[in-house]
Parts: C-alpha cells; sequence; structure tokens
C-alpha cells in the first residue's frame, strides 16, 4: 500500500494508484476531459492540476508515492484548473456551451462557473461536420483531441478505426482510412459516442448533434460478442 498525504487527509493506496486516485480517495473532486476511468490515461488536458510535493502535474498520470504530500484542493490547483478549462472551452464554438448541452465539458463549466459565452472564439477555422455514417455523427467543431474516443476503438473495442490527424490546435480526430467515416472500419458500437466529453461525436436522433450520454430510450438484449463496450 501506498501512503501519503491530500489535503491534509492521509490516504492509503493500492501500488499503482495515481494522484487522481488519491484525490477522489480524499474527497477531493477534480474535472477531467482526457480521462475515463475505462481508459488507459493521456495526460493531454491538464484540467486535473494538482500540487504534488511543490510540483504542479496532472493528477491522472502522476503516480502516488509513499510520503507525498498533495495539494488537491487550494484556492491555487483549483483556479489553474479552472483555467485549462476555460481554455479548452474558449477555443470551441459557441453551441459548445449551449444552454441544452449534455456534454461532461458543458457540465463541467456549469459547475466551475464558466460562462458559456466564454465559447464562441474557435483557434481554427470551422471544420465542419461528417454526417456520412448511419449511426455515429462527427462534429469537428467540438472535438477537443482528447483522444478518448480513439483509446476507446483501439483499447477496448479493438477496432482501430479512428485516428487524430493534424498538428497544434488543428488536431482533430478522423477515421484511420482518411476518408468519410462512411467508409471507415466503424462497426458502429457506439463506444466513441459514449466516451466523447464534448458531444463532438454523437448518435444521430431526438436532438440530433448532442446525444451522447443520454440515456437509451429502450434496454435491449444483445448476442453480438465480439464488442468490448459491454452492453447487455
Ligand atoms: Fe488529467 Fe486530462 S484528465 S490531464
Amino acid at each position: 500500500m501506498t501512503r501519503l498525504q491530500v489535503d491534509g487527509r492521509t490516504v492509503e493506496l493500492p501500488a499503482g494508484a495515481t494522484l487522481l486516485d488519491a484525490a477522489r480517495a480524499a474527497g477531493a473532486e477534480l474535472p477531467t476531459l482526457c480521462h475515463d476511468d475505462r481508459l488507459r490515461s493521456a495526460g493531454s488536458c491538464r484540467t486535473c492540476l494538482v500540487q504534488a510535493d511543490g510540483r504542479t502535474v496532472a493528477a491522472c498520470v502522476t503516480p502516488a508515492t509513499p510520503g507525498m504530500t498533495v495539494d488537491a484542493s487550494g484556492e491555487e490547483v483549483r483556479n489553474l484548473r479552472r483555467d485549462a478549462v476555460a481554455l479548452i472551452a474558449s477555443a470551441l464554438p459557441p453551441h459548445a456551451l449551449a444552454d441544452d448541452a449534455p456534454s461532461e465539458l458543458a457540465e463541467m463549466c456549469r459547475t466551475l462557473s464558466i460562462e458559456p459565452d466564454i465559447a464562441g472564439t474557435p483557434l481554427t477555422p470551422l471544420r465542419g461536420r461528417d454526417d456520412t455514417h448511419p449511426y455515429v455523427h462527427l462534429d469537428r467543431d467540438l472535438c477537443i483531441a482528447c483522444g478518448r474516443c480513439v483509446r476507446m476503438c483501439s483499447d477496448v473495442q479493438g477496432t482501430f478505426a479512428l485516428t487524430l490527424t493534424g498538428r497544434g490546435a488543428d488536431t482533430v480526430v478522423a477515421p484511420g482510412t482518411g476518408g468519410a467515416w462512411a467508409d471507415s472500419d466503424c462497426v458502429a458500437c457506439g463506444g466513441c459516442v459514449d466516451t466523447c466529453p464534448t458531444g463532438a461525436i454523437t448518435q444521430p436522433g431526438p436532438g440530433q448533434g448532442f446525444t451522447s450520454r443520454q440515456p437509451d430510450p429502450d434496454r435491449v438484449r444483445t448476442t453480438c460478442g465480439y464488442c468490448g463496450v459491454g452492453c447487455a
């Protein structure tokens, strides 16, 4: 077991735990955008910052080590995390934070009192949509290149249909085959829709464009067997 101090509390965690695990064990709530508990961490969005032994680090990719002293809830780190979320949101178009947007990012902004009008000044020219696939639609302008969909598609589903293309602020998810989503290796498992934190990848239907994270209207039994998502 690893014993460390978080916000003045002693927490004990199994070997291999991260500072995100430690912060949660201590009751601290950190925003996370590129992290999904089902996936390996990437540490790319910097919204989960904490201070560990005086260094500012991303909690989701920093191992918890014995004797560490972690500040997960002080005003300085809370402001750093809020600034990181606001920076990401500010690079998206207005519909990313619309009132009815149920995405993780929109909910995070509401929790952190980040006003919706911070969005609206995209760093890149509008990149448009790919609605060619019958079950998966992509709004490239909402993609923050967190890579969760790519890791879900490869590490969980084992399909390897998605990749990140472009450089810097113009990085965006795309089918690995390079063409339209309808011509890709996508098997429509829905894993990317489920994990996308911004509503960039959605399933068509009522409220099209923001259907991620909404409950399915019907529960069905499936027999597909090959799918790593695990619906039943
Ligand atoms: Fe930790 Fe993105 S959630 S860096």
